[in-house]
């Protein structure tokens, strides 16, 4: 079918492999690309080899189109038919992907990226709800359904996690010197 591709910032380097084997099964792929600025916009040669169309966002306006990455994604939705959205990069922008298609009821892949430990489902680092359950994303994904992702809790938790990462450091630093 017709498939959206959203990636934000590094979430496009692991979109790419899925663009490519999407369009080598025959579906129209139409990909958008969003960055804070031109520089961070990333394979987009790549994904124009694979893609029907590429649409790219920046923040700034410094490349493509000035706007959201989601801005980008609902002008495909009202133009056309999308049967699938798969969306990769930071927690809120796959969030804002996600809360986009749901209302045209477009089933939604998102994959999470969260502080993983032991990476064998044993340490719980990477937990996250979705669908009222708790997952671990190094086993049970990396990839879920974005609209069943409680979103706001991992963004929550990644942000402990740097605050304690920032701790750390500092402690670090200060021992340091
Ligand atoms: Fe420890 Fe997933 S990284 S449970």
């Amino acid at each position: 079918g017709t498939v959206v591709c959203a990636g934000g910032g590094v979430g496009v380097a692991p979109m790419l492999p899925i663009v490519q084997a999407l369009k080598a099964a025959g579906n129209r792929v139409i990909t958008v690309l969003a960055g804070r600025t031109k520089e961070l916009i990333i394979l987009e040669k790549e994904m124009r080899e694979s893609s029907d169309e590429v649409i790219i966002m920046t923040d700034d306006g410094s490349y493509g189109r000035k706007g959201l990455v989601t801005e980008g994604v609902e002008e495909v939705i009202k133009r056309e038919t999308v049967n699938k959205c798969f969306a990769i990069g930071p927690a809120i922008m796959m969030k804002f992907v996600s809360k986009t298609t749901e209302p045209y009821g477009i089933p939604t892949t998102v994959s999470m990226s969260p502080i993983m430990v032991d990476g064998t489902g044993m340490c719980g680092g990477c937990r996250l709800t979705v669908d009222g359950k708790m997952k671990f994303t190094c086993v049970d994904g990396p990839e879920f359904d974005g609209h069943l992702v409680d979103f706001d809790e991992a963004i929550a938790r990644s942000k402990i996690y740097e605050a304690q990462e920032q701790k750390m450091f500092e402690r670090r630093h200060h021992y340091c010197n």
